[in-house]
């Protein structure tokens, strides 16, 4: 193999390379009619949709394991590296564009997404290219909703990047996130070599169920354990203006997200002059409102607000957030708008923010609509796990994490937007976690830091094939 891609990449005798393995409906290159929309049917941030976004030279849409092995090869020998995108939901688009110039190729997994679910062991394997939304579908259907999957709320995530990532949901405090249930893996390394979890060894294993795969090599798919879930389970949506309170139940809310039972979650939306509390309990509204009335009576929760539904409808009861049901077979439906661009960050609290705080964020909310924050309560099963059991850390001792997002019109440039988010983290950081301030990894935010690329060598891999702007720098000098 030519050790590292270089700027001096023969694309031409690539390409040749990769038709000799790869059938040519497979191979979308820049004179392909097809390239263009193939490449937006999975950009999720029109904001990197752009004629200045750096695109890739091609595209291959594996079938089997074998392209995506051979696009590897070819890619190591003529010294163009590539990128792997699942979903496309890297909210900073690096599963697809580069953010300096750079020649590579697109591993789009969109072909690769079954699900095979056994009931019996209460197990699945399922393709990277498969959204959340179709794994939890194919699971709450072989089960009769008497099985679930502990990952991500928005159904059209790619299982790829989100696993790779971390992965959390609803079940977070009950059972903990994706990576605590992930019990084998198929990857393309760097080598090209197909792997399984005893192939590739503790330490690979231990490393792509958190840190990004962006490091590491292409992640066709995963065995996950299934947990058990009752056939229903209750939810609730209650919104709380300001002018209500908002800023007192949310001062209490920090107190009791993270302590009550572990069939209880409950998140908070945090908009201009709102606070909306949505919630999963896995039991009955009569079992849930004692528990509201008892631990948490500031919400004012009461019987009109619960609903019961199965726990994939649950799923879209929370993410739509209309206090509606939505049809189960909308987990999958595969597209999203294009009409908003966004930009995120993110943090982790552990200690309390004070009552005062929160009335000044509530002015930072006005200040541009539509500001956002999620408000993700920890405790129970998340925390339970060792800080090193995986390389999602954020595990004893949090009580929630903070999602930060404010998003304009697709076609504008969105400084206003970007600004804001920026000045909210700065004002946000002494109530925060510190030394070092926490981010969660899935919520990429390349203000955070990028990588400096020197003599072509950036990242962990011995080879320093796979990389981006934010995997892993190198423990050792690369000869
Ligand atoms: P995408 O394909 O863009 O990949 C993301 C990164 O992983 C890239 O660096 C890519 O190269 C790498 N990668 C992708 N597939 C790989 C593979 N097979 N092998 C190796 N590397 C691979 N998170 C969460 O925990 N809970 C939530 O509820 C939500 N909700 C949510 C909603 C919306 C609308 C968005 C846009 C995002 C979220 N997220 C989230 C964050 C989400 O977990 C994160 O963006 C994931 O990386 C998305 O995975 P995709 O496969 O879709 O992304």
């Amino acid at each position: 193999y030519a050790p590292t891609p270089s700027s001096s990449a023969s694309s031409g005798d690539f390409l040749h390379c990769l038709s000799a393995s790869i059938p040519s409906k497979l191979i979308f290159t820049q004179s392909s009619p097809s390239i263009t929309s193939v490449l937006a049917a999975y950009i999720r941030n029109p904001r990197f949709s752009t004629p200045g976004t750096v695109r890739p030279l091609c595209i291959v849409r594996p079938t089997n394991a074998s392209h995506a092995q051979a696009t590897v090869l070819c890619g190591r020998r003529h010294g163009v590296r590539v990128r792997v995108r699942s979903g496309g939901h890297d909210y900073e688009g690096l599963s697809y564009r580069s953010v300096q110039p750079e020649t590579f190729a697109l591993v789009d997994l969109a072909n690769l997404r079954s699900v095979r679910v056994d009931r019996a062991r209460a197990t699945a394997w399922v393709d990277s290219g498969a959204t959340v939304g179709e794994l939890y579908y194919a699971v709450t259907k072989a089960s009769g909703d008497q099985l679930a999957f502990l990952a991500g709320l928005c159904p059209t995530i790619g299982v790829g990047g989100h696993f790779c990532g971390g992965g959390f949901g609803l079940l977070l405090r009950k059972y903990g996130i994706a990576v605590d249930h992930i019990i084998d893996a198929v990857l393309v390394d760097a080598q090209g070599w197909l792997l399984d979890k005893k192939a590739m060894g503790r330490e690979l294993f231990w490393a792509i169920r958190g840190s990004g795969g962006e490091s590491f090599g292409i992640v066709l798919s995963w065995r996950v354990r299934l947990v058990p879930v009752p056939p229903k389970v209750a939810s609730f949506i209650v919104p709380v203006s300001v002018n209500d309170g908002a800023v007192d139940v949310l001062t209490k809310w920090q107190e009791v997200g993270a302590a009550l039972p572990d069939d209880l979650f409950i998140r908070v939306i945090v908009t201009n002059g709102w606070a909306s509390f949505q919630s999963l309990y896995l039991g009955t509204c009569d079992a849930l409102l004692p528990v509201m009335r008892g631990r948490f009576p500031e919400l004012g929760m009461n019987r009109s607000h619960c609903r019961e539904m199965s726990w994939a409808e649950s799923v879209l009861y929370v993410y739509v957030g209309s206090g509606q049901p939505i049809p189960v077979t909308d987990l999958l439906n595969r597209t999203t708008s294009m009409d908003t661009s966004y930009k995120v960050a993110s943090d982790y609290v552990r200690r309390a923010i004070p009552r005062d705080v929160w009335a000044e964020i509530f002015g930072w909310l006005a200040k541009l609509d539509p500001g956002i924050m999620i408000v993700d309560p920890y405790g129970g099963a998340i925390s339970a796990v060792p800080e090193a059991a995986t390389p999602f850390p954020h595990r004893g001792g949090v009580l929630y994490n903070i999602y930060y997002q404010n998003s304009w019109a697709a076609g504008n440039d969105g400084e206003p937007n970007v600004r804001w988010i920026r000045d909210l983290y700065a004002f946000m950081a002494p109530y925060v976690s510190k030394n070092p301030r926490e981010a969660y990894f899935n919520y990429r935010d390349l203000d955070l830091g990028r990588n400096v690329v020197v003599g072509n060598v950036s990242s962990y891999n011995p080879d320093d094939y796979f990389r981006n702007e934010q995997s892993i720098p190198p423990l050792v000098p690369v000869s």
